[in-house]
Formats: C-alpha cells, sequence, structure tokens
C-alpha cells in the first residue's frame, strides 16, 4: 500500500470522520473503514461484496473494464501460451517464475506427492455409484485431514508448505478416482514418468485391461485449461477458503470448503451448466427463445458461461478457450460440432443485443471450456471437479498469503438487522 496521506471525508449526523485511502499498485485506491464503526457507530453495508476489498494481494490482478488477468504481474494469454500448469502454479505460491532447477524440484515434489493414503480407497465406497464426483471430492478432501494429521497445524510454516503440496499433487487423483468410482471402474494409480496433465487423463481413461497412451494434443489442451482456471483474485470460492481459513481451521477442510463453494452454477458449476444448455438450445434458430428467456426478468433462466461480477469486457480466458476448442476439436478431427455451432452463434446472437451490450455481459470462462472438456471424453458431472482441481493451487496460494500475513484475524461482518426489536417470551397458553 503506498500513499497513505490520502483521505476521504465521511460526515454521518454532522460529524465528520477522516478515513485513510490506500493505493494500490494497480486497480482502485480503497478506503479505510477498519475503525469506523469504533469512530461513528456505523456499518458500511454491501451484501455480495460489489464495493468491498476483503482483503490486500499480491497474487492475481484483473482489470474488469480492460479484460486483463495477471498472476504475479504475468499475462494469462502469455502464460497460457508460454507456460505450463505447474510452473503457473509454482509462480502462483512463490511469486516469481522458477528457474529451470527450481521448476524440476517442484515438479518432483509435486510427482512424489500425487498417491494418495491408501485407506482412503475405502471412503469412496461410501458413496452411491450415481454420486456425483463434486460430491465425492467434497467429502474425500474435508477427510484429508483425518489421513494427514502431520500437515495440519496452521501456524507451522514447514506444515503449510507440505499441506500446500499435497493438495496440489492429489487433487487430480481424487477427481479421477471420483469419475472412476462413478462409472464402475477400477482405480488407476498415478505414474511417475508423467508429466501432470497426463498422469490425470490416465487415471480418468486407462483400464487395466489394455496400455493406455496419452494423446499429447489433450494432454496439451488438458494443461491449458488447468492453467486457465488456476486462480482468479477474490472471487466466491477463494474468499471462502479465506474467511474457514481465518478461524484457524485446517487447510484441508478449507479447501473442502472452497469445493463446495465453487459447486454452485452461478459459480464454477456454470461449465457442466452452459454446456447443458447448449445441448438443451440444440440448433441455432432455437437461440432467440433463450436469449428473451435470458432478459426476461420474470424468468430466472440465465445464460450460462455469461457475465461476470468482475468482468465488463470479455474474460480473457474465454477468448484462449475459444480458440483452444477450435483447435482440439479440428486436431480431433470432429467436423461440425453443433454444440460449438450453437455456442458461437449464441456468442454472437447476445453481443450485438442492446440488453448484453448494456449490462455488459459477455463470455466468461465457463462458455466455451465445457465444448472442448466433452471433445476430450469428460462427462458434464466432470466438468466442475476438473475446475476444482485447477483452481486448487489458487486457493492454496491466496491461503498461504492469509494465513502467513501476522495482521490475519478471524472475518466476522456485521449486519443490517431487520428483524422484531426485544419482546418478551409468551406461556404457550396464552398464544
Ligand atoms: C465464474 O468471481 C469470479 O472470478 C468467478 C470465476 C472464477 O474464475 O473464479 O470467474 C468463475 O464463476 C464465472 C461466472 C460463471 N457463472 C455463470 O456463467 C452463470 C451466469 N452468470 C450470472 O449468474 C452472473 O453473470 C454472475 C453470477 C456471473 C455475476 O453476477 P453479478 O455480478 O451478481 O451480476 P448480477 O447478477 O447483478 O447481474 C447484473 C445484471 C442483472 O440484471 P438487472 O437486475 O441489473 O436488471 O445482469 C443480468 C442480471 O439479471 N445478468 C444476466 C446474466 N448475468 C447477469 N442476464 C442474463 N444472463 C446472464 N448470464
Amino acid at each position: 500500500m503506498t500513499d497513505e496521506h490520502k483521505t476521504a471525508t465521511l460526515t454521518v449526523d454532522g460529524k465528520s470522520y477522516e478515513l485513510p485511502i490506500f493505493s494500490p499498485t494497480a486497480g482502485p485506491d480503497v478506503i479505510d473503514i477498519r475503525k469506523l464503526y469504533a469512530q461513528a457507530g456505523v456499518f458500511t453495508y454491501d451484501p455480495g461484496f460489489t464495493s468491498t476489498a476483503s482483503c490486500d494481494s499480491t497474487i492475481t490482478y484483473i482489470d474488469g473494464d480492460a479484460g486483463i488477468l495477471l498472476h504475479r504481474g504475468y499475462p494469462i494469454d502469455q502464460l497460457a501460451g508460454k507456460s505450463h500448469y505447474l510452473e503457473v502454479c509454482y509462480l502462483l505460491m512463490y511469486g516469481e517464475l522458477p528457474s529451470a532447477t527450481e521448476l524440476e524440484d517442484f515438479e518432483a515434489r509435486i510427482t512424489n506427492h500425487t498417491m494418495i493414503h491408501e485407506q482412503m480407497n475405502y471412503l469412496f465406497r461410501g458413496f452411491r455409484r450415481d454420486a456425483a464426483p463434486m460430491a465425492v471430492m467434497v467429502g474425500v478432501v474435508g477427510a484429508m485431514s483425518a489421513f494427514y494429521p502431520d500437515s495440519t497445524d496452521v501456524s507451522d510454516p514447514w506444515q503449510r508448505e507440505v499441506a500446500s503440496i499435497r493438495m496440489i499433487a492429489k487433487m487430480p487423483t481424487i477427481a479421477a478416482m471420483a469419475y472412476k468410482y462413478t462409472i464402475g471402474q477400477p482405480f488407476v494409480y498415478p505414474r511417475n514418468d508423467l508429466d501432470y496433465a497426463s498422469n490425470f487423463l490416465s487415471m480418468c481413461f486407462a483400464v487395466p485391461a489394455e496400455d493406455y497412451q496419452v494423446n499429447p494434443i489433450l494432454s496439451r489442451a488438458m494443461d491449458r485449461i488447468f492453467t486457465l482456471h488456476a486462480d482468479h483474485e477474490q472471487n466466491a470460492s477463494t474468499s471462502t477458503v479465506r474467511l474457514a481459513s481465518s478461524s484457524g481451521a485446517n487447510p484441508f477442510a478449507c479447501i473442502a470448503a472452497g469445493i463446495a463453494c465453487l459447486w454452485g452454477p452461478a459459480h464454477g458449476g456454470a461449465n457442466q451448466a452452459c454446456l447443458e444448455m447448449l445441448k438443451e438450445i440444440g440448433t441455432p434458430d432455437r437461440i432467440p427463445e433463450f436469449i428473451a428467456r435470458a432478459k426476461d426478468k420474470n424468468d430466472p433462466f440465465r445464460l450460462m458461461g455469461f457475465g461476470h461480477r468482475v468482468y465488463k469486457n470479455t474474460d480473457p480466458r474465454a477468448k484462449v478457450l475459444k480458440e483452444s476448442a477450435d483447435e482440439v476439436l479440428d486436431l480431433l478431427g470432429i467436423e461440425d460440432n453443433p454444440t460449438l455451432q450453437v455456442a458461437r452463434e449464441l456468442e454472437k446472437a447476445a453481443l450485438a443485443d442492446p440488453y448484453f451490450i448494456e449490462k455488459k455481459l459477455f463470455p466468461n470462462v465457463d462458455f466455451y471450456s465445457g465444448i472442448i472438456l466433452e471433445a476430450m471424453g469428460f462427462p458434464t458431472s466432470m466438468f466442475t471437479p476438473i475446475f476444482a482441481l485447477a483452481r486448487t493451487v489458487g486457493w492454496v496460494s491466496q491461503w498461504k498469503e492469509m494465513i502467513g500475513d501476522p495482521q490475519n484475524k478471524i472475518g466476522r461482518p456485521r449486519q443490517l438487522y431487520q428483524g422484531d426489536t426485544q419482546r418478551d417470551y409468551v406461556d404457550v397458553e396464552d398464544r
């Protein structure tokens, strides 16, 4: 924070209060209201946190008007084009791009933590076979503290580091096992000779009955999808992880809370909801009907994969995914994918519609990702688990940043109370 001498003046009931203003390295100034209640006896009111900075951070910056996303200052399109997921993990976790040796060491550490405790296999068997893989992930990740008690003391930097590595390393294994369980196939162990994305594809699609060769096209596309979903500032699930962690809860429980929040269709569940919507539309001639529904205030329907709290321009991740969808389908020899055709026509129609223009609704990260994931062979039920897998590094990095901040204190918002004022109990015979 810089420029601490700027102030804002607030007048309440005729009395004025000077509130410090802090200027960030990028983005809007912030007004420090930490002492407002003590000084003026009033709360601020901001359900949904549309104008509230919940923390200071150095990890990710989004310029929603310009459609810019930076991880430790590096633009997402450059990282998606030139880097790879584990290198981006290192960048998010430690703040700088690694040297060749640092990267080799980091990748080896991740690789050597990809197996899960063998007894965790029994957790999966407690679920019905038709359980949503997201339900399995929430349960299994939440249970990890029972299997890794030696990395749950958040006051110990070394245990925080071990927990971070374990979660990044084991999330693909858990997600793949959740998938295998729901399709009745045996679990496939991770392989140390495969890179991170290839290993995930192998754990999802290999079967013991035959050798599995990873398709390099799919592996590259998978790695790019992981990179594009790695972190995104203080989104709902990251804020959930931060709030859960502020009580000192163990890291595995906090990440499970993040997975639970991501599950919602307004957040990470939108990739699954978007593909289901595109399939329901079915053909371009039905697009006007759905756009009319999205604009109808009396209809709760929204265009899944459209709109964003922060981006009021195209989500830069959507741009990369749009190009990647073309490339992957073409390389896989999937001609004339009807879902992709509907997506393109829908995007064109929506971006030409005054409603969407006025409300600045553009495609977000979830609009094209499902088309690629489906082409890769994943069922829609695996779309959000893949988002959770990729976002684990973001949750973990933001968690480490918060826990490591000496100013860190338990998050405890107040409220605008609209309920009954005090009244006395009435015995049932007198009611
Ligand atoms: C993710 O925060 C993050 O960074 C999230 C994420 C990440 O990487 O972590 O980017 C990932 O969650 C992407 C978003 C995925 N969700 C969807 O695609 C679901 C559809 N989108 C909407 O539900 C909505 O756009 C949100 C939830 C994404 C954003 O909602 P906001 O910021 O609360 O905006 P809003 O609901 O107040 O909408 C503003 C206006 C409203 O109209 P008015 O009440 O002003 O008349 O725009 C309308 C909304 O009705 N609107 C839409 C719309 N999204 C907003 N109308 C039709 N279709 C939509 N998709």
